[in-house]
């Protein structure tokens, strides 16, 4: 069974700073959109302004790439506005405000506002908009698990009134196993694969539905056990080898080794017996970042379901 169907509504790709989320992501996004689901790609990185891989501006409103695929980075005061102009009468006349210098202070220091502000577009993009899935570029580790709790405080610290119903409402999505489904990224080295193994964690006592971690940028073993015997073999009878033949063993002592540490420190993934899926270290040009996606595509294709 793949683990992304057709019913969920929200993919999100988290896991370490560095280990790969946004090029997953977007990778993910390509895929479901060639699915025939209206897709949109989100974030809240604001680092950049542009897309770093797909090369469209990174806008509040959904920016369309190409057909089936949007991308948008989401705001917590653009949000909040959003809101304002939907449910309140006159909203006009304090719109200003909510985008105001006094009104972000005010924000900035309430815990959980700004999450649970984008949590909430997150809710309105998957479950109430033209889109037929969020693949969500989530932030990492410890962002992500404060991003997890942020519901369920709010709901249990205001327990009336549309703040609470819309916090539920959210973390209903949220831990709902049909419309949500958690994709953990790591490397495949010490501290990565820690921290997923404790946003697996942190999921699975959610009860979210979450899995497998994707090893990124896997290095294949150069060669095969059978290959390597017929070397040695090779390497036992003659006494002397040539140049270029001695740089061929030695580059691929060299992969096997990283690929045996790789092996090494995916141990405790192993040991809990937790699935893996091995996206591979992509040899690219500068220019060709459609031949990245697609490549990391082609490995992530497993986890979808065949188009209908
Ligand atoms: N499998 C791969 N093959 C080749 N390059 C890769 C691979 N995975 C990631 N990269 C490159 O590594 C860099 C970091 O990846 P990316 O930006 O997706 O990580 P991230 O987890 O989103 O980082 P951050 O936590 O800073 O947002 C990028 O330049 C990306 O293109
Ligand atoms: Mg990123």
């Amino acid at each position: 069974m793949p683990d992304i169907h057709a019913s969920h509504k929200l993919i999100i790709v988290t896991g370490k700073g560095g280990v790969g989320k946004t090029l997953l992501a977007a990778a993910l996004a390509r895929l479901s959109a060639g699915s025939g689901l209206n897709t949109v790609l989100v974030t809240l990185d604001t680092r950049d302004d542009r897309h770093p891989l797909l090369n469209v501006p990174l806008e509040y409103a959904p920016y369309q790439v190409e057909p089936r695929l949007a991308a948008s980075r989401v705001d917590a005061f653009e949000a909040v506005s959003e809101y304002a102009r939907k449910t309140m009468p006159f909203s006009m006349f304090y719109e200003g405000f909510f985008k105001s210098g006094t009104f972000r202070d005010f924000a900035t220091a309430a815990p959980g506002f700004e999450d649970l502000m984008c949590l909430g577009k997150l809710y309105n993009l998957a479950t109430e908009s033209e889109f037929d899935r969020v693949i969500f570029d989530a932030p990492a580790t410890g962002h992500f698990r404060q991003l997890l709790e942020v519901p369920g405080v709010t709901a249990r610290a205001v327990q009336v009134g549309p703040l609470n119903h819309n916090a539920r409402k959210i973390q209903d999505l949220l831990l709902d196993a049909d419309r949500t489904h958690v994709l953990v990224a790591a490397l495949a080295e010490e501290m990565p694969v820690r921290e997923a193994l404790e946003i697996v964690d942190a999921c699975s006592a959610l009860r979210m539905s979450v899995g497998p971690v994707l090893i990124n940028r896997r290095v294949p073993l150069p060669l095969s056990d059978l290959e390597s015997a017929s070397l040695s073999d090779l390497l036992a009878r003659e006494t002397s080898v040539s140049e270029p033949v001695a740089a061929a063993i030695a580059a691929s002592k060299q992969a096997a080794s990283i690929a045996a540490s790789q092996e090494r420190a995916l141990e405790p993934l192993r040991q809990r017996r937790l699935r893996t899926l091995d996206v591979p270290q992509v040899v690219q040009s500068s220019f060709a970042v459609d031949d990245l996606l697609a490549e990391v595509g082609a490995a992530l294709q497993p986890l979808m379901e065949e188009r209908p």
